[in-house]
């Protein structure tokens, strides 16, 4: 059943200590279930505990109360770090941090290098994975000199040549210019829909949050609404008083349809948009 799952956590529950005798409550009973090959965005204000989940699902921390089983493995029990982390790979916000070698396709070999792979298979994967995110046309090229997006690029291909069942991203667009944002996000859908891989995709950015099966927003510890991003983003009023947005195609058509003109209020893409524009101008 759990397997099914993929991810499942149940009454997470986890503090920061800080200083002598303060804490900080970053999870306060998180209960969320991530099926395999979904694309799942998490939103949420600054401190509202998105990288202390996401840090979850890798094992990177462990639970103070609850439980978060990934693919069927419990995250306490230490004979299953290793698998775990295999197949929940993290791609995080600082693309150069993220670097290890000199050499695009070394940066790339160096996961499964780790992992005991064997040299001819490496060289397969490392192709292939950099064949994904677009970058092959790089592999000798030093990662130092490339753009964010084109870094971000290779630190993604470096977890798939790992070959987990999931890529959990955090924030990997925030340091990028709005071209960055939009190579690594054809990338992330494309891992997501052509390969099947179940991604958790953390972001600031609602317009990325478009892309997503199913939208997560988490406040103060706690996810506090959850659904298909139309039905998400429907709640303006609620995501404006937590300091969110909506994505910029939604604040224009909800707008338009204030002002009195014919078109659905919720469209949320500029495809969406345009379908509405061209349907009034052809007077159907
Ligand atoms: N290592 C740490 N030590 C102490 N407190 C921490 C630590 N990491 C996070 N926190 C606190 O835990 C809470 C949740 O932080 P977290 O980083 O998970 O939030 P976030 O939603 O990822 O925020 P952001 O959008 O800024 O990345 C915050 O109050 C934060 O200050
Ligand atoms: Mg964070």
């Amino acid at each position: 059943m759990v397997e099914e799952t993929g991810i499942e956590t149940t009454g997470l529950y986890h503090k920061y200590e800080v200083g002598e005798a303060q804490q900080v409550i970053a999870l306060a009973g998180v209960d969320i279930k991530v099926s395999r090959g979904e694309f799942l965005v998490i939103i949420g204000p600054n401190g509202s505990g998105k990288s202390t989940l996401a840090k979850h699902f890798n094992a990177l921390l462990l639970p103070d109360q609850g439980d978060v089983v990934v693919f069927g493995m419990n995250t306490k029990d230490p004979a299953h770090t290793w698998e775990i982390r295999k197949n929940a790979g993290m791609v995080f916000q600082n693309p150069d941090n993220q670097i290890v070698a000199t050499v695009v396709e070394e940066d790339v070999a160096f996961g499964p290098e780790n992992l005991g792979v064997k040299p001819a298979e490496i060289r397969q994967r490392v192709e292939k994975c950099l064949g994904f995110v677009g970058m092959l046309s790089y592999r000798r090229h030093a990662p130092h000199l490339l753009s964010g997006g084109q870094k971000q690029r290779v630190a993604i291909a470096g977890v798939l040549a790992m070959e987990p069942m999931c890529v959990i991203l955090d924030e990997p667009t925030a340091m990028l210019d709005p071209r960055g944002r939009v190579e690594v996000m054809n990338a992330v859908r494309q891992i997501n829909k052509e390969h099947g891989l179940t991604v958790i995709h953390i972001t600031h950015y609602m317009d990325e949050a478009l892309f997503a099966d199913r939208v997560l927003v988490m406040d103060r510890g706690k996810v506090i609404m959850e659904g298909p991003p139309r039905e998400v983003f429907q709640k303006r009023d609620e995501l404006l008083s937590l300091g969110l947005d909506v994505p910029q195609l939604g604040k224009l058509s909800a707008m338009l349809a204030a002002a009195g003109v014919n078109v659905r209020p919720d469209a949320l893409s500029v495809d969406e948009l345009v379908d509405e524009l061209c349907r009034l101008k052809s007077g159907t």
